[in-house]
Parts: structure tokens; sequence; C-alpha cells
């Protein structure tokens, strides 16, 4: 659907500032549709070298709080005046849609926009034209109505620089007063009542001035001030809370009244209250959690340093290693809110992690080529631990002798000193599925090796990580291409649903 913009610029003539001035209109006109009871049309004219009394639909609104007379969307239609000028007034005018005449039960009457001191648009009221008895208060309301139109018609209606109409004001269905230009009470909706009841004010409040009921209703002598929409919230204690929005009403340069819209919102806010309280919990226990796996990590070693036997030492420093990537990936986690996780945060930490633990006196490079993406939450703490472990692995035994011999391409080569360590890895996700190769150009699997039936802990805990728990796949192999002598570890890890 076209927007009034692009409509008014592609169609007519009108100027930037003028559209502006129909765009806060759409902004505010949603109260007379529902305070007329009617559907309203926004009609911009086409340029004079189209028929005489042609129009564009720019905008259309439906009442809030009655059914509505006008099925389908206007918007970007051409519409015609039909037949003889201005009617009595009262009278429906004659309009054509696309040639084809509305409906005649309905009852069309329109008043134009001003804007500076000339007519820029116009603006089309259609009501259900059977004539039915009037209640007193949609007289009320359609009295309110009226002096709307009044001030749409002087260029003072929709305001400068206010919206009637933001997310979460109040609306007519909500409750309605109407007070003069001295703030005395002419007339409140029931559900007006209700709300002003709920502020203490029990007593009729009909006939009565605003200050004197309760100092909550303040909002509106400033807006009469200020000649500007204007929005407060007023409770008592925390149990009550009511949005007030006085709208003031100018005839002639005049101030002469406001419409004031009230909406009880005590059961909305004590939600937000009961949302607020479960995320200011839910980041607790966030930082509970990652605090608790701070004091794990360092309790284990703390006891490693005790420890004298080297096994035992490395064990402790093994799993102090692996809370620690554990507690990264909490991090993370903790701070994004979604379900999905930035994994490069977690890769960049990881590849950080491993390089501490570097044994050689010669530097380890580590290059990523590639990334994973956003990873589900789910899956992103055995993928980070399964990756620590294969990388730890690579700067921890790969490169332990770097003057060991290996075998390339059936000859033993010794490895000179000078030789870089270098790790590689190598991260796709298609969307369907994830795909990590880490390579190292060190000394190469044992012999005999294969991952399928090793009982070492660290891999163990990965083949269980990849193949049961994420229903991937896992492969090492000597590396016989690329770096050149060396480990290459491949993995996958589906991320279908079928997992
Ligand atoms: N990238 C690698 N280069 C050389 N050897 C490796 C590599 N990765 C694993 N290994 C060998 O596989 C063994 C088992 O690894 P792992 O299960 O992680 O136990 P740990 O690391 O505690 O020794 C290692 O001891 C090492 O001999
Ligand atoms: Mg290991």
């Amino acid at each position: 659907m076209a927007t009034l913009a692009e409509l008014a610029n592609l169609r007519t003539d009108l100027d930037p500032d003028a559209i502006d001035h129909l765009q806060r209109f759409l902004g505010s006109w949603s109260l007379m549709a529902d305070l007329s009871f009617s559907d309203l049309l926004l009609l911009v004219p086409l340029p004079s070298s189209n028929a005489p009394a042609a129009f564009v639909v720019v905008g259309q609104i439906r009442p809030n709080n009655c059914p509505t007379r006008l099925t389908h969307d206007l918007v970007g239609q051409t519409l015609e005046r039909g037949g003889q000028e201005p009617t009595q007034p009262g009278r429906s005018e004659r309009w054509e849609l696309n040639s084809a005449p509305f409906s005649p039960t309905l009852r069309i009457e329109s008043f134009p926009v001003s804007f500076e001191g000339r007519q820029i648009a116009t603006v089309l009221r259609l009501t259900g034209g059977l004539q039915h008895t009037v209640s007193l208060y949609e007289q009320l309301y359609t009295d309110a109505y009226s002096r709307l139109a009044r001030m749409v018609k002087e260029g003072a209606f929709p305001f400068a620089d206010a919206d009637v109409y933001v997310e979460g004001s109040p609306r007519v269905g909500d409750g309605v007063i109407v007070v003069d230009g001295a703030i005395q009470l002419e007339f409140a909706s029931p559900n007006a009542a209700t709300a002003l009841h709920r502020l203490g004010i029990f007593s009729p409040p009909e006939g009565r001035y605003l200050d004197e009921l309760s100092s909550d209703l303040d909002v509106v002598s400033r807006a009469l001030e200020v000649v500007e929409p204007l929005v407060a919230e007023v409770g008592r204690r925390s149990e009550v809370a009511v949005l007030i929005q006085a709208i003031p009403l100018v005839a002639a340069g005049e101030v002469t009244g406001a419409i004031v819209l009230v909406r009880d919102v005590t059961d909305v806010r004590r939600l937000d209250r009961l949302v607020l309280s479960k995320d200011t919990a839910i980041r607790e226990v966030h930082h509970r959690v990652k605090n608790n796996l701070q004091t794990i990590s360092s309790l284990l070693s703390l006891q490693a340093r005790r420890v004298t036997g080297h096994e035992g030492r490395s064990a402790l420093l093994e799993a102090e290693r692996r809370v620690r990537s554990i507690a990264l990936v909490h991090e993370v986690l903790s701070r994004e809110p979604n379900d999905q996780v930035p994994f490069d945060d977690i890769i960049t930490s990881l590849v950080a992690m491993a390089q501490d633990s570097v044994v050689t006196d010669q530097a380890v490079e580590i290059i990523v080529n590639g990334d994973l993406g956003e990873v589900d939450a789910e899956i992103a703490t055995p993928l980070a631990v399964a990756l620590a472990e294969l990388l730890q692995n690579a700067v921890e035994h790969a490169f332990a002798r770097p003057d060991a011999a290996v075998e390339v391409d059936g000859h033993w080569v010794i490895r000179h000193e000078e030789l870089r360590g270098k790790v590689q890895i190598d991260l796709a996700n298609d969307g369907s599925g994830i795909e990590v190769v880490i390579t190292d150009n060190g000394r190469g699997l044992p012999e005999d090796f294969s991952i399928q039936t090793t009982t070492s802990l660290g891999l163990s805990i990965v083949r269980d990580l990849l193949q049961s728990q994420l229903g991937g796949t896992i492969d090492m192999q000597r590396n016989v291409t690329g770096l050149g002598g060396g480990t290459i570890a491949r993995f996958t890890v589906p991320l279908s649903q079928d997992r």
C-alpha cells in the first residue's frame, strides 16, 4: 500500500510542508473518527489538468467504537465529486468512486483541511444513512467532533508539533471528558466517570471546575495554557494509574475548551512491573551463575597449584579450562536476551584462551576463516566446549616438540625450531548445518589413532558432545594437504529440528 507521502508526491502538487501537515493530521484523526462514529477519508485534489473535481484518497480511518461502513481499502483510489455543487447543510453530498457511486445508504459530508491559509485537502465523513434516534452521548461526542472539524478548517488541527495519538495514549472508548475554556466540566462519559472514581473523585463532576476536583487533573489547565495536547499519568500510590490526555479546542484563535481522554492503566502498569521484576530476576540469576562459574574455576586452579604430581595438576587445570569455556558462552548468552547467539564473539574468546595456554616458547598463530553467524543458544555451549577441546589439543600437542620428526607423503621430515606453529579454523554455516575444520601444521596424530575408539578424556567429551548430543559427525585425520603435515579435525552439526 502506498504511503501518504508517496501518493502526494507522485500524483498531486502538494509541497513538502503541506504533506507534513497532512501527515500530522493522519497521526491525530483517529480521535475524530471515534467521536463522530464515522469512517473518514482524506482526499487531495488531483492537478487541474485532470477532471475538474477529481481527488486521490491519501488516507482512510475506521472508527474504533462502532462498525465500519467501508469494508474496502480506498487509499490510492480516485474519487470524483458528482452532481450539483454544495448541497444544503445536513444533506448528503454526492461522491463517486472511480465512477462507481458509494452505496446510497451512506451519508457523506465533507470539510476542508487548511494549512497556512490555503485549502490543501478535503475530509469525507461517511456515516450510516439510516435515521436512528441519537443518544445523548452520541450527540455530545458529535458536538466535540464538530469543534475539531472546525479547527481543521481553520488550520488549528492537527497541532504544529504534537500528534494527538501516540502509542498507548487513551482513546475515545476509554473515557471522554469535555471541559469549557474555564475548565468547567461539560460532561464525562461513563468510562471516564469510572476512571475518576479510581482517582477518588466520587461526586458527580458535571458543572464542577477541574481544579476543584483534584490536582491530578492539572494537566488539563496546562494544556489549555500552551495550546497543545498534553499527556500525564496520575495515580494513587502504586495501586491506581490513570492516563490523562488533554486536547485543547480552539475556535477563531480562542481556546474554547478541551477534550480530555482518560484511560485506566492500572492493570497495564501492574503487568509492566511484573515483567520488569522478571527481567531483573533473570539478570540476577545470570549474574550469580557467572559468579559461581568463576568461583569453581578459581577453586580448581588453586587446587592445581597445591597438587604435586604432574598428572593430577594438569587434570585439574584441564577441568578449570573447561569450566572457563562454559563460562565464556554463558557470558555471551546472558548478554544476548534472544535465542540466537552471535557465535563470533565466542570464537574470539576461545582463540584468546587457546593462545594463553600455548606451551612452547614460540607463539602459535591461530587463523580464523569464515564465520558461523548466529547459533541457537541451545547448541552454543556444547559447540563451544567441543571447539575449545580441539583448539586446546592443537596448541598443546601439535607443537609440543617443534623439532619432532613428522611424516609427509611417506617421508620422515625433521621439523625445525623456526617452523612457525599454525592453526587454522575454517567455519561455515549454510543455514541447515555447521561445518568446522581445525587444521594444524604440527607433529600429527599418533600412529594407529582413531577418534572413534580413543578413550582419552578430552576427545571422548568431544565425541560425546558432537555425535550424541548434537547429532553431528567428527573426524580426525593426519593432514596430507593444506598446511602440510599436522592434524585435520573436521566436525559437522545439523541445524534442522530433526536433531
Ligand atoms: N592436534 C593434535 N596434534 C597432535 N596430537 C593430537 C592432536 N590432538 C589430539 N592429539 C593426540 O590425541 C590425544 C588425546 O587427546 P585428548 O583426548 O584431548 O586428551 P589430552 O589432551 O588430555 O591428552 C593427545 O594426547 C594427543 O596425543
Ligand atoms: Mg585434550
